[in-house]
């Protein structure tokens, strides 16, 4: 079978590729998690591990995800079967495939409902239903949204229907062209946002707290930001291999995963940067955990002339961006199914999204009826969210970085990597074999030891 013969399409420029993957790249993970991690965590030093692990450990990952899917030119699965048989004799390393395509589909039951509160949220700004109040009573929205399982179950239930819905269609190209819009000017807000909450008085608060480390981190917590920046680069799951499958030869990978990962990195930045003067000016503790954004922004826009609109518009583009990352989750999966299964497109979709949909209850429910179910001492929710983010993911992108690194020959991945400069593609090679691999070990081991 020739490579091509599965290919669907091919995007059709390096700015087509870099925009697909930004929106998959950025998402909830950098508006939602990052800053209610970063308060959870302390801050300072979770935001630096969380910084070096990106540039250290996920960029060079990245760049090898993308390298294989180019090379195998099918879905993570069989491309990775095919590229362990072609380097090994051996199937073994389709392994990544199968646990990346698992993984991707936990994650998307919880994303989803995370991405159904920001319809929720959407829709009351839009009927303006948040009241004054709700400055005094800093989140009261979010009390009552948490605690109204129903409610949540029917924004989770409609947003896995919008993403199956273009999964199905297999449009994603329109909501890609969509989103290549849609960025700048979450972009744009987000700087308006900082702009306001530079003037709240609590913007040099935040900044210490962000950016100056107070104190070490424990193994757990050095954990999470592993995991987390694996997370929001959308890296270890098999969605940056899926893209890559159809990158067109002679697009330079490296240059495009940094302007992926430079871009992520920012949305995350600013997000922090727009939400924790409010904590501090409101007089908010950090820690308020997976709430944090839903309780802050509305407080902070409500005083602000104009403010409904502005979260109107915020919670529309941050629907977006959930919506591109999402179809993002649940392509691997499918792909798989249709390809391999030769299940029809509509049917694989219903499937893997009903799979998806069911598990999801498990998190809405973790925030309200089952709130004191714990296992280890956690809630579903946050026991789903820390074996998928801080162990599935960077194992699978361990993996991936010995495969590309160690298993696969020097010439082949020269091959892929032939558009950059020589240097360049020395500083990858070292990196993957080296840094990305003990910077992993070196952080699961202080995990077992602290
Ligand atoms: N990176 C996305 C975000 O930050 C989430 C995601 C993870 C998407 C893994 C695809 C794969 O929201």
């Amino acid at each position: 079978m020739s490579r091509r013969s599965s290919l669907q399409g091919l995007w059709s420029s390096r700015r087509s590729f870099v925009l697909a993957a930004t929106g998959a790249a950025v998402g909830l993970g950098n508006i939602w998690k990052f800053p209610y991690l970063a308060g959870i965590n302390g801050g300072g030093a979770y935001v630096w591990v969380y910084l070096s692990c990106i540039l250290a450990i996920g960029l060079p990952i990245m760049i090898a995800e993308v390298l294989l899917g180019r090379r195998g030119r099918r879905n993570p699965i069989d491309g990775m079967r095919l590229l362990s048989e072609e380097e090994t004799g051996g199937g073994w390393w389709r392994t990544v495939g199968w646990a990346g395509v698992a993984t991707g589909i936990l994650i998307l039951s919880y994303y989803s409902v995370v991405a159904g509160w920001a319809l929720d949220y959407t829709l009351r700004a839009a009927i303006n239903l948040f009241d004054r109040g709700e400055l005094a009573q800093a989140g009261r929205a979010f009390d009552q949204l948490r605690n109204a399982p129903l409610r949540q179950v029917l924004w989770h239930t409609a947003f896995m229907a919008m993403s199956c819905w273009i999964v199905a269609k297999g449009v994603k190209g329109g909501l890609e062209r969509t989103v290549g819009y849609l960025m700048p000017l979450l972009f744009l807000l987000l700087l308006v946002m900082v702009g306001y909450a530079a003037g709240t008085g609590g913007f040099a608060q935040a900044v210490d707290f962000l950016f100056h480390p107070h104190a070490g981190l424990d193994g757990r917590t050095a954990l999470v930001a592993l995991g987390n920046a694996f997370f929001t680069l959308s890296l270890g799951m098999g969605v940056m291999m899926a893209y890559g499958a159809y990158l067109p030869e002679g697009i330079s990978i490296g240059r495009s995963a940094i302007a992926v990962a430079v871009a992520d990195t920012i949305v995350a930045v600013l997000a922090g940067l727009a939400i924790f003067p409010v904590v501090f000016a409101q007089g908010m503790q950090p820690a308020l955990g997976p709430g944090l954004l839903f309780r802050t922004l509305p407080a902070a826009f409500l005083q602000m002339p104009g403010g409904s609109i502005f979260l109107l518009v915020f919670f529309i583009l941050l629907v977006c961006a959930a919506w591109a990352s999402s179809i993002s989750l649940l392509e691997p999966a499918v792909a798989w199914l249709v390809e391999r299964h030769a299940i029809p497109r509509a049917r694989a979709v219903l499937i893997i999204g009903a799979i998806a949909w069911v598990i999801g209850f498990g998190t809405v429910f973790s925030f309200n009826r089952w709130a004191d179910v714990k296992v280890f001492g956690q809630t579903i929710f946050q026991n789903l969210d820390f074996v998928t983010t801080a162990i599935l993911l960077p194992l699978v992108g361990m993996l991936i970085a010995l495969f590309a690194g160690w298993v696969m020959s020097k010439s082949s991945s020269a091959d892929e990597l032939a558009e950059g400069s020589l240097v360049g593609y020395r500083v990858w090679r070292f990196a993957i074999r080296f840094v990305a691999p003990l910077g992993i070990i070196a952080i699961v081991i202080h995990k077992l030891v602290r």
